[in-house]
């Protein structure tokens, strides 16, 4: 089996050869953690994007979109807690000269001890067969009850440690634990400090008169300021959701792993404003949904895990992450936060303008508490791009590369490919995409043998190609080849456009949620 490096290395370099993912500015080098999506990076991007919106927004008659300024009245990140709080606890080696964020470091720690804990479960079901009961193993299991609750543990005094500011706890639990710079296994380690993470940048031409402003770090602010405009011209009544896709900015400490962590990136998020008292059954209802939208996809159910929270964030009462398992481990997808009052009574605080909803059957108005979900759109690009590829041993003993992506998001839906170069089939092929352009996005392809041309597609994840032949000629059917089984089937021209269209449609993959 692959390496996990091996893995990720693929993944990255799979990305850049088939034209999804480039470096930014790479003629001058590169700049660190910013990638520009590519012709096919920025289709599947933007098929994941509308994948999002179509189950958020047109699927939900009481969610509506909207698409806010990056710039905002800088006082609006005063109001949401973000210029005081909005803080990484850094530390840096003092012989590596590396810098990491001190709380990933613990968190890969407890990583390691709920994988030994998960490998001592998966030795007893292996043992016990089909009787084996999984739960009052995590109970009983000397071992696993050892490891878990040691994890626990830590992650409840880390989170205490950087709730209450005791950053020298923090280090201290470093060093008893005995982490060690994962590149080069020194245990000299700085004190730990805090770190914003807000990119500032001026509005305005002169010096003196240029205002500080930030790079949002979050979608969410635009959705709460706008709250009141949105639920009054909408006509909004609560329970109601307000989503959004677009960039946002961070100066993360560490930025490495690709797109998982970049310093600019895009968020979806939805807010759902909700009666107070009322957040925990909507919490759960969107954690439950969030999950179902993810598994659609077929990415395998064993991929995904909640992960709640113990160090909660300034703004929330209840967090949960969904966690993806990445080529380099489970690691953060989504999150959903339970993020109360706080951010609409913070906003009517220094605006000094009322952010309530007007309740016709009490006859009284209150400020909404909100259930949020915020899924990064890269790190969704990440998780489906880097599960798709896969290299697989055929019958014949040789290998193929395929990108297995969901049919729904793949950048291309078809790759049309004339046999050979005359006879009148490339005129055939280019009629074929000529009528099916108008649905799908088509590829045209005659260079190489056709067995290449079909490798060259299942590495660019097209689910169909299309061949026409000389039968073609004679009775306009054509073979229709399906990436993933590699099954070729004769069917007519006329079938073409519904035979992708089951396959493709976004319709078709949202009803199975
Ligand atoms: N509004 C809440 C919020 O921003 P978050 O957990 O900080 O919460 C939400 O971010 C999601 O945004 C994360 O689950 C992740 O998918 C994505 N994200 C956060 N920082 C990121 C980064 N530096 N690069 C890429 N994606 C990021």
């Amino acid at each position: 089996m692959a390496k996990q490096e091996d893995i990720f290395k693929n993944v990255v370099s799979h990305a850049k050869e088939y034209g999804y993912i480039f470096p930014s500015s790479e003629i001058y080098d590169g700049l660190s953690a910013v990638y520009d999506y590519a012709q096919n990076g920025v289709e599947l991007k933007k098929n994941i994007r509308e994948y999002w919106w179509k189950s958020m927004v047109q699927m939900h008659e009481n969610i509506v979109g909207i698409d806010a300024s990056i710039f905002m009245h800088p006082t609006t990140w005063k109001a949401s807690g973000h210029v005081d709080a909005f803080n990484d606890p850094l530390i840096d080696n003092k012989d590596s000269k590396k810098r990491y964020r001190a709380d990933v470091l613990i968190e890969d720690y407890c990583e390691k001890l709920w994988q030994k804990a998960q490998k001592e479960i998966e030795k007893a079901r292996g043992r016990f067969g089909e009787s084996f009961d999984e739960e009052q193993f995590i109970a009983t299991n000397g071992r696993v009850v050892e490891y878990l609750s040691k994890k626990k543990e830590i992650l409840e005094r880390m989170a205490h440690g950087l709730e209450t500011g005791d950053l020298a706890d923090v280090k201290l639990l470093i060093e008893e634990l005995g982490i060690a710079d994962p590149e080069t296994g020194s245990k000299n380690w700085t004190d730990v400090r805090q770190f914003n993470l807000m990119f500032g940048t001026k509005l305005g031409a002169s010096a003196d008169t240029a205002m500080d402003l930030y790079l949002r770090p979050e979608t969410a602010q635009g959705i709460f300021v706008n709250f009141l405009n949105v639920q009054k011209t909408g006509r909004m009544k609560i329970p109601f959701g307000i989503a959004q896709t677009g960039k946002a900015f961070r100066n993360e400490i560490v930025a490495r792993q690709f797109i998982f962590r970049m310093r600019e990136f895009e968020q979806m998020e939805m807010q759902f404003f909700v009666k107070p008292g009322e957040e925990m059954k909507y919490y759960e209802y969107w954690k439950e949904t969030r999950l179902k939208w993810h598994l659609s996809l077929g990415l395998g159910k064993e991929n995904y895990r909640f992960h709640d929270h113990e160090k909660l964030a300034h703004y929330a009462n209840a967090a949960s992450d969904i966690e993806f398992n990445f080529p380099f481990g489970f690691k953060e997808l989504e999150g959903i936060h339970s993020r109360t009052d706080f951010d609409l009574k913070a906003h009517e605080q220094f605006s000094g303008k009322k952010l309530q909803f007007f309740d016709n059957e009490t006859n009284s108005s209150y400020v909404p508490y909100v259930v949020e979900t915020s899924v990064g759109l890269d790190r969704m690009f990440l998780s489906v791009f880097s599960k798709a590829l896969q290299e697989e041993t055929l019958e014949d003993g040789s290998t193929r590369t395929v990108l297995k992506l969901p049919a729904v998001l793949a950048p291309t839906k078809a790759a049309v490919l004339p046999l050979v170069k005359k006879d009148g089939l490339p005129d055939v092929a280019r009629e074929i995409i000529e009528d099916l352009k108008w649905d799908f996005n088509v590829a045209y392809d005659e260079k190489d043998a056709v067995g290449r041309r079909y490798r060259r597609q299942d590495a660019l994840g097209t689910p169909f190609c299309i061949t026409v032949d000389h039968q073609t000629l004679e009775d306009k059917t054509v073979t229709i080849r399906h990436r993933d089984t590699m099954q070729q089937d004769r069917v007519a021209i006329s079938e073409l456009r519904n035979i992708i269209n089951d396959e493709v449609s976004m319709r078709n993959w949202l009803m199975k949620m």
